[in-house]
């Protein structure tokens, strides 16, 4: 029996097939555009992305040879918050999709932040208002397409996060598509009570957000319905989990003060609390770690970077230094060190533990001595120091110093960086032997949901640890190199007016 997971990601579309043991068995993918109309604008073409989906399971289930009799279950997981708004009868998208990245809804966030500060909203749903989250994109396109708010208020369209495009069209489209999302991917639009689990009527109104075009909440490990026609017709639909969940679900840790690192387009620290909801006076979010199907939500504390693998890409495509993106480190390694050079890359403004919108991205310490290797050097430093400062403020709302960091994600393949994140975090980095934690989480809820796996322990038996990365410099070193970070991000503020 195998299971598939389904992984929309910022940059890519991915199908995997794993079987019973958690091994990888084949995987689909294929990469979408990344739209940039204006500066601060990132769009996708949700139509694009379901044509690949739908092409990507063809490629894994033909690699795998496999047929959707021998599917148990399907997963999904996806890149969180971005927003996606179509047309409930035609099943077409009203516009483009607006990613996590984008920063154009800055005004109606300034707006309500207003009233009661950028935390106006902490206390109900774990976020404070920020462009990252989906409400104000929601808003955005409601007030901004043509026709749109009045389709919305007859019932006309829908909005959802990648998970529920990907299910809708899944099950059928327009032909009776199930219309849900799951509590994580719900506890990032800024809509929904992290106690109630429900879409609060007074955020509602203060967005302007129709509930009928919402979906349904559900668990992240259940049956939401089949397959309706693709390559995997009739296989049941039993997990979603945005992906920074996934991956913690994925790392097994299922347990309060367990926690993981995932090194993406962005980074996302994200560290189990248990039942327990825990508000952060240090810049986390506070969100739903997962759900499986009656069970009480585990909670959790996040750190989210926005800029860590999408800095290497512009390292890549808007400045040209190296071809493929695993190159920077061959670059990064023909230089002794950074040569006096800090990148901080605020292109969104900076999120955890900031929360600087007005931030714009610098790089500091140039001198004539400096050279492409010292640029590369700086970047993968830059994505250690976010980082160690999202767990330093994990530190401060938990109290619980941490013993050593899970990693996973496409970076972690970089020696040189996980290097330097044990460097400068002065606690052991250690990769799991499938560092695909994203769609093996997701395998695993859909997994659980229908009975391949019997419970939490038969997953924990699976995880296994396949390299150890043990600090090598002393606290005197540290001390200085984040001295320096800090003092190059502080003069990234007060940039945008
Ligand atoms: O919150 C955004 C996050 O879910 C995106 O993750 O890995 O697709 O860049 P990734």
């Amino acid at each position: 029996m195998h299971i598939v997971a389904i992984d929309q990601g910022t940059t890519s579309s991915r199908a995997i097939v794993f079987d019973d043991a958690g091994t990888i068995v084949a995987i689909g993918q294929r990469e979408h555009e990344q739209i940039f109309p204006r500066a601060g604008w990132v769009e996708h073409d949700a139509a694009a992305i379901w044509d690949d989906i739908v092409a990507v399971i063809d490629e894994a289930l033909a690699e795998a040879g496999i047929g959707n009799e021998d599917v148990a279950a399907v997963g999904i997981t996806n890149q969180r918050e971005t927003t996606m708004v179509w047309d409930r009868e035609t099943g077409e998208p009203i516009c483009n999709a607006i990613v996590w990245q984008d920063t154009r809804t800055q005004s109606l966030v300034d707006e309500l932040a207003a009233e009661g500060g950028i935390r106006r909203f902490a206390d109900v749903t774990g976020l404070p208002l920020a462009t990252y989250f989906s409400a104000s994109k929601i808003a955005w396109i409601l007030d901004n397409v043509d026709g749109a708010r009045e389709r919305a208020e007859n019932g006309e369209l829908l909005f959802g996060t990648p998970d529920t495009w990907v299910l809708w069209n899944l099950t059928g489209g327009p032909d009776g598509g199930v219309h849900a999302t799951d509590v994580t991917n719900a506890s990032r639009t800024l809509l929904m009570d992290l106690r109630t689990l429900d879409w609060d009527d007074d955020l509602l109104e203060a967005f302007g957000v129709p509930r009928s075009m919402l979906p349904e909440i559900r668990s992240s490990s259940e049956v939401y319905g089949e397959a309706k026609g693709t390559a995997l017709d009739g296989a049941p639909i039993a997990s979603i989990l945005g992906d920074q969940q996934a991956a913690t679900f994925g790392q097994v840790a299922f347990d309060r003060g367990e926690s993981k690192n995932t090194y993406g387009t962005g980074s996302f620290v994200i560290v189990n609390t248990g039942g327990e909801i825990v508000d952060s006076d240090n810049g986390l979010i506070t969100t739903v770690a997962y759900r499986l199907g009656d069970e009480p939500p585990q909670y959790a504390l996040e750190g989210s970077i926005a800029v860590t693998g999408s800095l290497i890409q512009w390292l890549r495509d808007n400045l040209g230094l190296f071809d493929e993106a695993p190159d920077v480190e061959k670059l990064a390694l023909s230089v002794e060190d950074n040569g006096g050079v800090y990148i901080v890359p605020a292109f969104s403004g900076l999120f955890a533990p900031y929360w600087r919108p007005d931030a714009r991205g610098a790089i500091l310490g140039l001198t004539r001595f400096v050279n492409k290797g010292h640029i590369a050097r700086a970047a993968l430093e830059a994505v250690a120091f976010q980082t160690r400062e999202v767990l330093d403020a994990v530190d401060a709302d938990t109290g619980v110093g941490l013993q050593e960091l899970r990693v996973d994600g496409g970076m972690v393949a970089n020696d040189t960086l996980m290097q330097f994140q044990a460097d400068v975090l002065g606690v052991p980095v250690v990769r799991p032997a499938v560092s695909e934690t994203t769609a093996l989480g997701a395998a695993y809820a859909a997994g659980l949901a229908v009975g391949v796996w019997e419970d939490l322990d038969a997953l924990r038996a699976m995880w296994k640890e396949d390299v150890r990365w043990e600090p090598a410099i002393d606290e005197d070193e540290r001390a200085r190199l984040l001295a320096r970070w800090r003092k190059a991000v502080t003069r990234t503020f007060d940039w945008v007016d």
